[in-house]
């Protein structure tokens, strides 16, 4: 949505349920990783570039904390702290006590958000939620924090307080995106590398949603440290299961049970992808990195086993229609098919491949494209 009409939706919003303007509006956006998946708890590199879709935060001071949503309608929820309700308001109220243990305090705040992320659709929209609550607190508090300080706040506050075990990949490029880039970022070191990223990527929704919370998420994370844990018997100085080469992979075979050699020989091939899509997309081969990610796709499905046979059909369909390539983005288990075709011919594929899927699945995706976008920002300050 266009940032103007978000501002006036956001504005109308908070003036509507507490009878004043807002003090502090941010936003940030959502993002789609096109490489390196399930990487960025496992130590590896992932290549995620922001969306152009964003969630709004609007606040003012309060005594007590009340806040409510467009994306999810009705009365504003009153928030006790200390507890889990099992809501998105649990990601503020990560945020609020994290930014209380840096010394950022509040009695109190009002809150409207307005977000035109699907929720559940892979695009983490609970990253874009808790990056740009920070900032809006920040501000109200007086204090700019740096983007490094945001990533942190909104990490703690989902794996913490929510109690999400996800590493830090989304947070970061909701804190960090700059506009017409990607970001390498290299999760054994934190280091960020941006480069140029001039393409329109396609969205197709596979229209299953994920709560990460529960589910297959956690248990892979188990898994790829059970891996690394039989690992260290064998090598014992080894940092992380990304930190296997192809040559230790093979040997790692006769280690480990069947199940975790499959989590493990996911994890150190998108390695070996994600590097190789880096290079590719700074020599402009996009038809390498389309390959990258087909074979991405591939591992997820059959080693890694988190996709959906929704987004094994599209990823089939687009490439089957000319895409250079497609694959399941962010956690899995539903969520988004992140597509990359030539320009000028998306429009074909993408119509094409949504209305096969309907044909088998009964329901259109609602397929968008984006081009890379900024990360969070201060929209306004009173
Ligand atoms: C979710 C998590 C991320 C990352 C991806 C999988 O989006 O929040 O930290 O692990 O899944 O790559």
């Amino acid at each position: 949505m266009p940032a103007s009409a978000a501002l006036d939706q956001v504005v109308t919003l908070f003036e509507s349920m507490y009878g004043d303007a807002p003090t502090v509006i941010a936003s940030a956006p959502g993002r789609v990783n096109l490489i390196g998946e399930h990487l960025d708890y496992n130590s590896g590199p992932v290549l995620p570039l922001a969306i152009e879709r964003r969630v709004w935060v609007a606040v003012g001071a309060a005594h007590g904390f009340t806040m409510v949503s467009s994306a999810t309608g009705g009365a504003p929820i009153r928030r006790a702290e200390g507890f889990i309700e099992g809501n998105w308001s649990d990601y503020v109220m990560g945020v609020v006590q994290e930014l209380r243990k840096i010394g950022v305090g509040m009695a109190g705040a009002q809150l409207a958000v307005v977000s035109d992320i699907e929720q559940g659709a892979g695009l983490s929209s609970s990253a874009a939620l808790t990056v740009a609550s920070a900032a809006a607190f920040g501000q109200l508090a007086g204090q700019e924090l740096s983007h490094d300080a945001l990533t942190d706040i909104a990490f703690r506050a989902e794996h913490d307080y929510v109690g999400v075990r996800c590493g830090r990949m989304d947070q970061t490029i909701v804190a960090h995106a700059v506009e017409g880039t990607a970001m390498l970022l290299d999760t054994a070191t934190g280091a960020i590398t941006t480069s140029p990223f001039p393409h329109e990527v396609w969205i197709l929704p596979t229209g299953i949603t994920h709560a990460l919370a529960d589910g297959g998420y956690n248990a892979r994370r188990r898994e790829c440290e059970e891996a690394l844990q039989r690992c260290r018997e064998r090598w014992p100085g080894l940092q992380s299961l990304a930190a296997l080469d192809l040559v230790m992979l093979a040997e790692a075979a006769a280690l480990l049970p069947p199940t975790l050699f499959q989590r493990a020989r996911h994890v150190v091939t998108e390695v070996d992808r994600t590097w190789r899509a880096e290079r590719a997309l700074e020599n402009g081969d996009l038809e390498e990195v389309g390959r990258l990610l087909v074979a991405s796709h591939e591992s997820l499905k059959t080693d890694f086993e988190s996709t959906v046979t929704e987004a094994d059909f599209l990823v089939e369909l687009a490439v089957g229609r000319g895409a250079f390539g497609a694959r399941l983005t962010g956690a899995g288990w539903g969520g988004s098919v992140v597509m990359l075709a030539p320009a000028r011919r998306e429009g074909e594929i993408v119509k094409g491949a949504c209305t096969a899927f309907a044909q088998r699945f009964g329901r259109m995706p609602a397929a968008w494209g984006t081009r890379a976008s900024g990360g969070v920002r201060v929209d306004f300050a009173a």
